[in-house]
């Protein structure tokens, strides 16, 4: 079972396969896409140890050069200094510029491997293999690859498209569930911003999503990846549109911050979700009915939509003035009009901000 659409961007367009028993047929792929003459296949600790033999034999099994490096798995890996490491294994290996990178791993792992990509030699071919839900519907698909520095995450980037991006669904059975969870948040996010019939979609078929029913992630992961295919073909450097892909997240990162990284990342953006829909409704934008359906829907997928009570109104004021998305000092909000339509904004009164901030409480 496999679907594959397409990123269309001139000559940097590239593939993406999304199906069940992908990860087996890497090698084949690879071969047939006349990427490299030799890989260094780049994970973490806990997904190497799952996945890292499949793709290994299958790469050898297609007559491909292979080599595994591994690094320690968590946010804390995602830093100059790994960088920096695995740039002189490379090196120490002979890579070249004929030689590529396979990411194995979620969103760490994917920015990471990608930006060594952007970097190593002034750019070496990377493909995507994303094992988190997150990563399949967002993070491995258009491009922005990165590490964090201490003043904030992802501080320090580049965009740089991979060859081709595949997506193995069976991968979602070892996935921890409230990280299958925090994807579904970024699921959600398509519906409540781009589409509203995918919206009611997935209220309509969430049994037998949250059973990692095959017949429904595919279609499901097919249409994020769909719909995040066509905002980056139109804005591949958040000029504008792509910002519509930010909704829920700066709210949601001032969240995510407060709790110190603890909180998981989808979790923050369902809060965030919920408090712009809530914003929207305060600053007359949308009907108080859309904030109750995507609070509804958040909930349905066992998601969070109040902001934790130990987060105080000037933390989070503080972390949203430090949010990248800011440009010249105003803070962006992309705020639901309707299920399935937004509009992007810096025009919001600061009061309303913190009435919303302030007013929800767990
Ligand atoms: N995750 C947001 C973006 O790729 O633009």
């Amino acid at each position: 079972m496999e679907q594959t659409i397409q990123v269309g961007l001139g000559e940097r367009s590239y593939p993406i396969a999304i199906g069940t028993g992908i990860i087996a047929q890497t090698g084949a792929s690879l071969q047939a896409a006349n990427m490299a003459n030799r890989c260094a296949v780049i994970s973490d600790d806990r997904v190497a140890a799952l996945y890292s033999g499949q793709v290994m034999a299958s790469l050898r099994q297609a007559g491909l050069d292979a080599e595994l490096l591994v690094f320690p798995h968590g946010e804390a890996s995602k830093q100059l200094a790994t960088i920096g490491e695995l740039a002189s294994r490379l090196a120490d290996l002979g890579f070249d510029r004929g030689d590529g990178l396979i990411a194995l791993g979620g969103g760490v792992v994917g920015d990471i491997t990608g930006f060594l990509a952007s970097v190593y030699l002034r750019g070496v071919p990377f493909v995507q293999i994303p094992t988190s839900l997150l990563a399949q519907v967002d993070s491995s698909v258009g491009g922005k690859t990165g590490v964090d520095i201490p003043q904030g995450k992802n501080l320090i980037g580049t965009f740089y498209q991979p060859r081709a991006v595949f997506i193995d669904t069976d991968v979602l059975h070892t996935l921890p569930r409230d990280e299958f969870l925090g994807g579904m948040a970024e699921v959600i996010k398509y519906g409540a911003s781009m589409d509203s019939d995918f919206f009611s979609w997935l209220g309509q078929h969430r049994q037998a999503i949250l059973a990692l029913d095959p017949t429904v992630i595919i279609p499901m992961i097919r249409r994020c990846c769909e719909m995040k295919a066509k905002v980056v073909e139109q804005d591949e450097r958040e000029g504008g549109l792509r910002r519509i892909l930010n909704f829920g997240h700066t709210i949601g990162h001032a969240v995510e911050a407060a709790s110190g990284y603890q909180l998981i990342h989808g979790f923050a953006v369902a809060i965030g979700m919920q408090a712009v829909a809530d914003l929207a409704v305060r600053c007359g934008v949308a009907d108080p009915t859309v904030a109750v359906r995507i609070g509804e829907l958040l909930r349905a997928y066992e998601l969070p939509t109040a902001i934790p009570p130990d987060h105080d109104l000037a933390t989070l004021r503080a972390f949203l003035r430090t949010d990248k998305k800011t440009r010249g000092g105003r803070l962006f909000f992309v705020l639901p009009e309707q299920i399935g339509s937004v509009r992007i904004t810096d025009q919001v009164e600061e009061a309303d901000v913190d009435a919303v901030l302030g007013g929800q409480r767990a």
